[in-house]
């Protein structure tokens, strides 16, 4: 860039442009560094996403190696393994247990495993999670986290992105933390999942999943580490402000998960598997394959009430 500007900058209320380095705390203030004895740990940035070699999930996890893979979830908030290729829905199953139990998803096609859904894309059927979201966050107690599992990847593309909500929170201007502080906002399938449905489709589904709730800024509930919690295709307005402050603020808001200093990106193979924290991250699914296939299955984790 030319350093020579002599014309008077423009009155901005807000930069354009984000200079410098950003706040990238990997853990919560003050938290203790976990001693790994059993896992093999490769950063893949500074704050967010690991590789771990040595271990095969499909056998049985101790619960001392249990410990350390919940651990580094917490640390690295997405984790890989690579080669898992007797990684089998059953021992997804196995591994999504480390956390909790597998929760459906209530939108797309079940597998042929109870819990494990079935995301398969080819010339006929496009990707609908190419957008920056948390799973679930439209239900009342969001998932905690998911286990994604590849099965067939095209031969280029077909990356996941993730983003670290609790930088992105860290990042925030003073004035907009205090602005965001206390507010609530409205999380819905209806504006997404909802828009490709008819309207019976719509009644049916809304019976069992009305509108809810979350903080703008909840707290993670095992690291209590505050986290930016709005997304683009689920969160639908802030609670007590007019709809165009609503929209501009949510506007605002839902564009931090696209800060790259936040991301990390994972290139798929067979037998890869990824575990993620949904709470403490965004993700967002690359459709640049098309017409190749990309078969993945994914099991979500039932989460708790956010607060
Ligand atoms: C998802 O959005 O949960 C799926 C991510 C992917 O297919 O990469």
């Amino acid at each position: 860039m030319d350093s020579a500007v002599t014309a008077p900058a423009p009155a901005l209320d807000k930069p354009l442009m984000h200079y410098g380095k950003r706040t990238l705390d990997r853990m919560a203030p003050g938290a203790a560094q976990p001693d790994y004895r059993l896992l093999d740990v490769r950063p893949l940035t500074p704050h967010i996403g690991a590789e771990i070699d040595g271990v095969d999930l499909s056998r049985p996890i101790g619960e001392d190696l249990a410990e350390e893979i919940r651990q580094a979830l917490l640390e690295w908030k997405v984790l890989f393994f690579r080669g898992q290729d007797a990684f089998d829905p059953q021992s997804q199953l196995a591994f999504a247990g480390l956390w909790g139990e597998p929760e459906e998803n209530p939108f797309f096609p079940k597998g042929d495993t109870a819990g494990v859904t079935r995301l398969a894309k080819d010339a006929m059927v496009m990707g609908t999670e190419n957008i920056w979201h948390s799973d679930h966050s439209f239900m009342a107690a969001p998932a905690l986290g998911s286990v994604l599992r590849a099965i067939e990847v095209p031969s280029a593309g077909g990356d996941t992105m993730w983003a670290d909500m609790a930088a992105a929170y860290d990042n925030l201007t003073d004035a907009m933390k205090d602005r965001i502080e206390g507010l609530t906002a409205v999380h819905d399938w209806v504006v997404s999942h909802g828009a490709l449905m008819n309207e019976s489709q719509r009644a049916a589904h809304r019976e069992n999943l009305p509108a809810v709730e979350h903080p703008v800024v909840v707290r993670h509930p095992r690291t209590g580490r505050k986290v930016l919690y709005v997304n683009e295709p689920f969160t639908t307005r802030i609670v007590g402000l007019s709809d165009p402050e609503s929209r501009e603020l949510l506007d605002e808001l839902v564009l931090q998960a696209r800060i790259p200093e936040y991301q990390v990106r994972f290139r798929w193979q067979p037998g890869s598997v990824a575990v993620w924290d949904n709470i403490a991250t965004q993700h967002y699914a690359i459709s640049d394959y098309f017409p190749q296939r990309r078969v993945m299955e994914r099991i979500a984790i039932a989460g708790v009430p956010l607060s």
